[in-house]
């Protein structure tokens, strides 16, 4: 995996805040979190470019799911959330066959997996979630709880903060919790 990958994966990561209408740019800052949160966990460069392009193309899966489910502005059915849950899986079969981009495939694959276990698509328990995809869960969940929705208006980092932590041992890993507390407490 070079460069090359990681222009590829920007230009999905904008298809897909195209067709979501996510806040523009959320998943580059979820990249750059989830690349900070690997460096402080002394990640080597080929792993953290891993990170970056996981990152970037975690929720490519979303192409494959339609419009109208993914755009319903009310709570969706269970047979909605069904399809919708499926993205994970959908966004690692469309890179199959890419050799450069296998190696990111776990992280797509796994993005939504909770340390408990309560997760999907697998529901893995602990460390047997690669960790690039236990690191995209809170950089993803961090960013998100950041911007404003048209449901909610943006948490204050201090909030997020808060809530990231009370995840921890539950949604997330809990090591990794304290390494976004430390990064979070030297950047105030
Ligand atoms: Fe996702």
């Amino acid at each position: 995996m070079d460069e090359v990958a990681v222009f590829v994966a920007v230009a999905l990561a904008r298809a897909v805040e195209a067709k979501d209408g996510a806040t523009a740019d959320h998943t580059l800052r979820v990249a750059d979190l989830a690349v900070r949160l690997a460096q402080a966990m002394g990640m080597d460069q080929a792993g953290l470019l891993r990170v970056r392009v996981g990152a970037l193309l975690h929720d490519v899966g979303k192409l494959a799911v339609p419009d109208r489910i993914l755009l319903k502005p009310g709570p969706l059915t269970a047979r909605e959330w069904a399809v919708m849950a499926r993205h994970p899986a959908a966004g690692a079969r469309l890179l199959r066959g890419i050799q450069s981009l296998a190696t990111v495939r776990p992280t797509i694959l796994h993005h939504h997996e909770r340390w408990d276990g309560a997760g999907y698509p697998h529901g893995l328990v602990g460390d047997a979630i690669p960790v690039e995809a236990r690191i995209v869960a809170v950089a993803d969940a961090f960013v998100a709880m950041t911007e404003d929705r048209p449901y909610r208006p943006a948490l204050s980092l201090t909030e997020a903060m808060r809530q990231i932590r009370r995840g921890g041992g539950a949604q997330f890993d809990p090591a990794l919790v304290c390494v976004t507390v430390r990064i979070f407490e030297e950047a105030i």
